[in-house]
C-alpha cells in the first residue's frame, strides 16, 4: 500500500543498519507500524517482530500478516477459498439490504450522496464483503486469525479501485481509470519465521515498557496527521457506522491525534520516547525537514545514549515519480541508531 512516509524503499537500509550495529536481534518492536511494510521485512529476516499502530485499519493489516505464520485454515466455515468466494458474492446472494450498506450510502454518489470515492458497484461490493466477515466472526465461523487475514486482504485491495490521488482527505472531481475496475481481493502473503509475532493497536506509551532487542520508530514527521488522510480505509476497518462531516464525509479522530504533529508537543514526545523505552537498542526514522530539528533529535539521542553509541545516518531521498527515482535536492531521510543507558 502506498503510504505518506512509507519505508519500503528504506527497508534494506534499516536492516543494513540493525546488523552493522547489532548483529542479529532477536526481537524487534515496530512501534509506528503504518502500512506494516518494515515490519514484513524484519520478520522475514527471522526477527520476532512486535508491530503496533494506533489506528486500527494499520493494527488490522498488521494482524492478518505479520500475526499470521500459516494461511487460516477455514475448517469451520467449510469454504475452501474464502477470499474468492467473497470475490463472487452479490447483494442477493449475502442477503444483505442496499440501505444497510455505510460505505455505498456515504462514499459514492447516489440520490443523497455527492461524494466520489468509488464506483457504486466497488461500494457496495465492500460494504458486501466487510458485512459477510463481520457476520462470519460473530458466529463463529472464523476465528481470530481468519477474521484479521480476510480484512487485511480486502483493505489492501481498496486502495486499487479508488478515486483518489493517494490518499482519502480529497476524492477527484472526474473519474480515475482504476475506479472502472471490479475491486478484487487476493490473498495475503503469509510467512513463517516460526516466532511468535505480535500486534497491537495502541498509543505508543503503552508499549515503551515492553523489554526487546531493538524499538524502531518511526513516527509522524510533520503536522499532517494520519487518520484524516486515511479515514475511509479506517471506516471500513472499524465498520463502527461513525458520525462522519463536511464534504469529504471524515470521522471525528480526537483520540488518534499524535503529538509527532504539534510542534509544541513533538520534542516532549521524542524525549519520552528515548528516555522511557525498555529495549536495549532505538533506531529512529526521521528526515532533516520535520518537525523537530536534527540537532534537536541528536541532543535527545546524545544525552539517553550508552557509551557515545549515538550514530546518524543520512541518505539522499528519493521520490519515486512515475516509477523514475529522483534524487530530491537537500531533503534527506535519516536514521539514528543508539544503545539505551
Ligand atoms: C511515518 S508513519 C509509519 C510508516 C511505516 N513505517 C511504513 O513504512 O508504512 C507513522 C505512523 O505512526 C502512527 N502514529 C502516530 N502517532 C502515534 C501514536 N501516538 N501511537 C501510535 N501510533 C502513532 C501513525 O498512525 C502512522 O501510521
Amino acid at each position: 500500500m502506498r503510504y505518506i512516509g512509507g519505508k519500503s524503499l528504506l527497508t534494506g537500509r534499516i536492516n543494513e543498519v540493525i546488523q552493522e550495529n547489532i548483529g542479529r536481534p532477536s526481537t524487534v518492536i515496530d512501534i509506528f507500524s503504518g502500512s506494516a511494510v518494515v515490519g514484513d521485512y524484519l520478520k522475514k529476516q527471522g526477527y520476532r517482530v512486535i508491530s503496533n499502530d494506533f489506528l486500527y485499519f494499520s493494527y488490522a493489516i498488521a494482524k492478518g500478516t505479520i500475526g499470521l505464520n500459516r494461511r487460516p485454515s477455514f475448517l469451520r466455515l467449510g469454504i475452501r477459498n474464502p477470499v474468492r468466494y467473497l470475490n463472487e458474492l452479490t447483494l442477493e446472494r449475502a442477503q444483505i439490504d442496499l440501505k444497510d450498506c455505510f460505505i455505498y450510502s456515504n462514499y459514492s454518489p447516489n440520490e443523497r450522496c455527492d461524494r466520489m470515492y468509488f464506483q457504486n458497484k466497488n461500494a457496495v461490493k465492500i460494504d458486501i464483503i466487510r458485512q459477510t466477515i463481520e457476520r462470519w466472526y460473530q458466529e463463529g465461523k472464523i476465528d481470530d486469525k481468519g477474521y484479521y487475514y480476510l480484512l487485511s486482504a480486502l483493505l489492501n485491495a481498496v486502495p486499487y479501485v479508488s478515486n483518489i490521488a493517494g490518499i482519502y482527505a480529497a476524492y477527484l472531481k472526474y473519474w480515475d481509470d482504476r475506479t472502472f475496475n471490479d475491486i478484487v481481493l487476493t490473498e495475503p502473503d503469509i510467512y513463517s519465521n516460526g516466532r511468535r509475532n505480535q500486534c497491537y493497536n495502541k498509543d505508543y506509551t503503552e508499549l515503551l515498557r515492553i523489554k526487546s532487542d531493538l524499538m524502531y520508530a518511526d513516527p509522524p514527521y510533520n503536522s499532517r496527521e494520519y487518520l484524516p488522510n486515511y479515514h475511509i480505509l479506517e471506516t471500513i476497518a472499524r465498520y463502527d457506522n461513525p458520525a462522519i462531516h463536511g464534504v469529504t464525509g471524515m470521522r471525528d479522530y480526537e483520540e488518534q491525534k499524535s503529538e509527532f504533529c504539534k510542534k509544541s508537543a513533538v520534542y516532549g514526545a521524542f524525549e519520552r520516547l528515548v528516555r522511557d523505552c525498555r529495549s536495549k537498542y532505538i533506531l529512529i526514522s526521521y528526515n532533516n525537514e520535520g518537525l523537530l530539528s536534527t540537532e534537536e533529535l541528536s541532543q535527545i539521542c546524545t544525552r539517553y545514549c550508552k557509551d557515545n553509541s549515538f550514530r546518524l545516518y543520512e541518505y539522499a531521498y528519493r521520490r519515486y515519480k512515475n516509477k523514475i527515482p529522483n534524487e530530491t535536492e537537500g531533503l534527506k531521510e535519516q536514521l539514528y541508531f543508539l544503545r539505551r543507558r
